[in-house]
C-alpha cells in the first residue's frame, strides 16, 4: 500500500506548536541542508515548532574553519529563519570537545588555548546577543563514570574552565539564559548524580549557570529510571531544566509495537518536563526520519523521530498531540 502524499497542515489540525504551552517552547534541532533545499521541511518546521536549536550550524569546527576566519552562512540562515517564523533559537554549542576545527593545537600552552577559547564564546555568544533565547555554554562535560571528561580543556585549563565559560559567556550576552547540557544524565545515574553536584557547586560559588539540559538520546527498549524525579531535583537547586535532543531509536526494523513503545516514552518524557513548573522547553533532535543523525551513528538502528521519512507524523507525534491536549484541558480557565 502507498503512504498518503504529504500535505501542509490545514489550521485546523493540531500542531505540537498551536497546543504548546505559554510556558513551555517546543522545539527542534535543525539541519542546514534541509532548511536550504527542503520547502517540505520548511512548512512542518514553521507551523510545529515554536523554538530552534542548529544541529550543527553553531559548532565550533562550522562557524571558524581557519583560525579568524568565519563562516557565519548556515548559522545567520537559521537566525533569520526562526526570527521570520516567531520562533525562539536555543544556541548549540560554545564548548565542547567534539566538533573542533582542526587548527587547535594540543601543543598550545596553557595561556594559549585559555585566550583561544575566551575569544570563541566571546565573539559567538556576542554576535547572537539579544537574538538567542538560550545558549549550551557547556556540552559533555562528563565521562560516563561521573568525573570530569578529558577533553583538551580539562587537560589544559583545569575544572575552573567551566566557570570561566559560563562568565564569558554572560559577559558577552547579558540576557541569554545560560545552560549545561549533557547526556545519560535524564534518570538516576552515577552520572547525573555527578552532574547534580556539579551544579550545586557551580551555583554555590556564583557561576551565572541558570539551567540544565538534558539531551535524552534514548531507546525505546531502556527508558531512563525516574525522569521525573530526576528533572525534579535538578529544578530544586534553582535552575531551568529543558529537554534539549530528545530522539528515541528503534532496532530495525521499526514495528507498529516498537512505534508504540516509542511514542509512550516521547510523552512521558514530555510529561515529565511538563509536570516541573521550571522545565521551559521541550526539544527533538530533529522531527523527520528523513534527516536523522541516528542511523549515521548507531549502526542497526533507526526511525527515532516523530515524522517520517516522507514527513508524516508517526504515533510519537499523536502521543505529544495528545499530552499537550490533556494538559491544556487540566489547566483552569
Ligand atoms: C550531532 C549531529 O546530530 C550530527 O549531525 C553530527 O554529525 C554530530 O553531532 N550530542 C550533541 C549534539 O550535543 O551536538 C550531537 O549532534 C548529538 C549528541
Amino acid at each position: 500500500m502507498n503512504a498518503p502524499a504529504w500535505r501542509a497542515p490545514s489550521a485546523s489540525e493540531p500542531t505540537l506548536r498551536g497546543l504548546a504551552l505559554p510556558n513551555v517552547r517546543m522545539g527542534t534541532a535543525v539541519d542546514d541542508r534541509l532548511l536550504a533545499e527542503d520547502e517540505r521541511y520548511r512548512t512542518t518546521l514553521a507551523s510545529q515548532f515554536n523554538a530552534i536549536t542548529p544541529e550543527n550550524a553553531m559548532k565550533w569546527s562550522v562557524l571558524e574553519p581557519a583560525r579568524d576566519h568565519y563562516d557565519w552562512g548556515a548559522a545567520d540562515r537559521l537566525v533569520e529563519f526562526a526570527e521570520a517564523n516567531g520562533q525562539a533559537v536555543y544556541g548549540h554549542t560554545l564548548v565542547w570537545y567534539g566538533s573542533l576545527p582542526s587548527w587547535i593545537d594540543e601543543s598550545w600552552s596553557p595561556s594559549q588555548v585559555r585566550a583561544v577559547l575566551r575569544k570563541h564564546v566571546t565573539t559567538v555568544a556576542s554576535r547572537y546577543r539579544g537574538r538567542v533565547w538560550a545558549w549550551d555554554v557547556v556540552n559533555e562535560v562528563l565521562a560516563e563514570d561521573g568525573s570530569l571528561r578529558d577533553t583538551i580543556w580539562l587537560r589544559k585549563l583545569g575544572p575552573g574552565y567551566i566557570a570561566d565559560a559560563f562568565r564569558w559567556a554572560r559577559e558577552a550576552d547579558p540576557d541569554a539564559r545560560l545552560f549545561i547540557n549533557e547526556y545519560g544524565t535524564e534518570g538516576r545515574t552515577k552520572k547525573s548524580d555527578a552532574l547534580w553536584r556539579l551544579v550545586r557547586d557551580l551555583r554555590a560559588q556564583g557561576v551565572p549557570i541558570q539551567g540544565v539540559g538534558f539531551q535524552s538520546h534514548l531507546r525505546a527498549d531502556q527508558p531512563p529510571t525516574d525522569i521525573l524525579g530526576n528533572l525534579r531535583r535538578f529544578a530544586a537547586l534553582g535552575v531551568v531544566v529543558a529537554v534539549t535532543e530528545l530522539d528515541v531509536r528503534l532496532k530495525l526494523p521499526a514495528t507498529p509495537e516498537k512505534l508504540v513503545s516509542q511514542a509512550s516514552l516521547y510523552q512521558r518524557v514530555l510529561a515529565a518536563c511538563l509536570a516541573v513548573p521550571t522545565c521551559e522547553s521541550f526539544t527533538v533532535w530533529g522531527f523527520t526520519d528523513a534527516g536523522s543523525w541516528i542511523p549515521h551513528r548507531y549502526q542497526g538502528y533507526g526511525a527515532a523521530c516523530v515524522f517520517d521519512m516522507g514527513m508524516r507524523p508517526k504515533p510519537a507525534h499523536g502521543a505529544l498531540v495528545a499530552e499537550l491536549r490533556e494538559r491544556e484541558s487540566a489547566s483552569p480557565g
